[in-house]
C-alpha cells in the first residue's frame, strides 16, 4: 500500500501490525508514516530504499521491520509463465548474479548483506510477486523453489534466520466463461507440497509462508451497472472470423453505455476481457454479436469487446458487467470530466451506499479558476 492507502487503513482503525508498505518509489513521508503506524513490514524494493529506511529508522531511534522484494526471474500471466535469468523491470531486487556494481553479487544478496549489517533494520524475510491473473500453480511453485533456495543459501552464508517468506498475489478469477480458475484450496495444497519438499531437500525449517491475494478476494464481489444509450450497427469485413471462415462479412452492434474507461481502464490498458448481461429485464430475443463501448473520446474506449446480447436491447436498459471489484474503482479517473459513480453494498436483500457518486461540485472544487466563481 502507498500513502493514501495507509491513510484509509489508519482511518479505518486497522492494526498496523497487519499491514505492509509496498512500492518501487516510496517517499520518505511514506516510510515515516509506516513507522508511525508501526507497520508489520516494509517490503523494500531496492538497495537505495534499504539505505533510506535504515537512515530514517536510525534518525527516529527505532528498528524497521523489513522484507526484501526479489525478482526470481519467473513471470506468469494466466495460463503461461516464462522463466528468465535476468530481470528488466522496475520492481524488486534481481536474484541474477552480477547485476550490480559489486562484482559477483546479485542485487538480492547485496541487500541481504546490507540489511543484516544495519543495527536498526530487522530483516524478517523475503518476498516476491510474479504477476497477475494466474491460473496454474507451476509459476508460483518455481518462484517458491527459487526463493527457498536463496533463503537457505543466505541463512548459511550470513549466519542468519529469515523466518518469513511472502509469495505475493496473482491468483486468477473468472472474468468471462472461458476463464477457469482453480479452487484456492487446490492451489494452496500444491504450494504447501512444494514448500515442504523443497525445505526437506534443503534441510531447513519452513519459514512462515504468507500470500497477498488481491483480485481473488474482491474481484468477483462487485459488478458494474451501466445504462444503455446510443446503439448502432456496422458491417465488418474480416479476412477470417472466430470460426476460421475466410473473407466474411458480419454485422456488429455497438452498444454505448454511460461510463467506460474512466470506471474500468483495464480493457484499454491491457486488453482485459469482460462479459455483460442484460440486467434490468428478461428477454427472449435472439442473441446478437455486440460490442459494449464507453462514452469517452477514445475509439479504444471498449468495455466488452465481443458479447452476445439480446437484439432488442434498447436505450434505458441496464447492463451488468461482473468481476469489477478489483482494479476498476481503484483505477478510475475523471477523464472527460465524468463524475465517478457511487458504490453500493448489498447483503441479504438490503442495500447500503458505501461510496457516494461524485457531484459537479466534487469535479470543480479543486480547479482554482472556477471553484469560487
Ligand atoms: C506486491 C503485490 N502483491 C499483491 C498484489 C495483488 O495481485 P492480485 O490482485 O493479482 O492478486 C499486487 C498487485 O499488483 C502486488 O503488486
Amino acid at each position: 500500500m502507498l500513502w493514501g492507502e495507509l491513510a484509509v487503513a489508519a482511518r479505518a482503525g486497522i492494526d498496523g501490525a497487519n499491514l505492509g508498505l509496498h512500492g518501487n518509489n516510496k517517499s520518505d513521508a511514506e516510510i515515516n508514516r509506516a513507522l508511525d503506524m508501526k507497520l508489520g513490514r516494509i517490503v523494500v524494493d531496492s538497495l537505495d530504499e534499504l539505505e533510506r529506511v535504515a537512515k530514517i529508522a536510525s534518525g527516529r531511534g527505532e528498528t524497521a521491520k523489513v522484507m526484501l522484494r526479489l525478482t526470481p526471474g519467473v513471470h506468469a500471466h494466466t495460463h503461461e509463465f516464462i522463466a528468465t535469468a535476468h530481470e528488466d523491470q522496475k520492481f524488486g531486487l534481481s536474484m541474477a548474479g552480477d547485476t550490480t556494481e559489486s562484482a559477483g553479487l546479485s542485487a538480492a544478496e547485496e541487500a541481504v548483506a546490507a540489511a543484516t549489517s544495519y543495527s536498526n533494520v530487522e530483516l524478517l524475510g523475503l518476498h516476491c510477486h510474479i504477476g497477475s491473473q494466474i491460473f496454474e500453480p507451476d509459476g508460483f511453485a518455481l518462484a517458491a523453489e527459487k526463493l527457498l533456495g536463496f533463503l537457505a543459501a543466505m541463512q548459511a552464508k550470513y549466519s542468519i534466520v529469515l523466518p518469513e517468506l511472502d509469495l505475493g498475489g496473482g491468483y486468477g478469477i473468472a472474468y468471462t466463461p472461458v476463464d477457469t480458475p482453480r479452487p484456492p484450496a487446490e492451489i494452496a495444497q500444491a504450494m504447501a507440497a512444494v514448500v515442504r519438499s523443497k525445505c526437506a531437500e534443503l534441510g531447513i525449517a519452513s519459514p512462515r509462508i504468507s500470500i497477498e491475494p488481491g483480485r481473488a478476494i474482491v474481484g468477483t464481489s462487485t459488478f458494474t451497472l451501466y445504462e444503455v444509450g446510443t446503439l448502432k450497427t456496422v458491417r465488418v469485413d474480416a479476412p477470417v472470423d472466430a470460426g476460421g471462415n475466410q473473407n466474411v462479412t458480419f454485422p456488429r452492434r455497438y452498444v454505448s453505455v454511460d461510463g467506460g474507461m474512466s470506471d474500468n481502464a483495464r480493457p484499454v490498458l491491457y486488453d482485459a476481457d469482460y462479459s455483460a448481461i442484460l440486467a434490468s429485464r428478461t428477454s427472449d430475443a435472439a442473441a446478437q454479436l455486440s460490442r459494449v463501448v464507453g462514452k469517452h473520446c477514445e475509439s479504444g474506449d471498449i468495455v466488452v469487446r465481443d458479447v452476445y446480447l439480446p437484439e432488442d436491447v434498447a436505450a434505458g436498459d441496464l447492463l451488468a458487467v461482473p468481476g469489477t471489484g478489483a482494479y476498476c474503482w481503484a483505477l478510475s479517473s475523471n477523464y472527460n470530466y465524468l463524475a465517478r459513480p457511487g458504490v453500493v453494498a448489498v447483503r441479504n436483500g438490503s442495500a447500503r451506499l458505501i461510496v457516494r457518486g461524485e457531484t459537479e461540485e466534487d469535479l470543480l472544487n479543486r480547479d482554482m479558476g472556477v471553484a469560487n466563481v
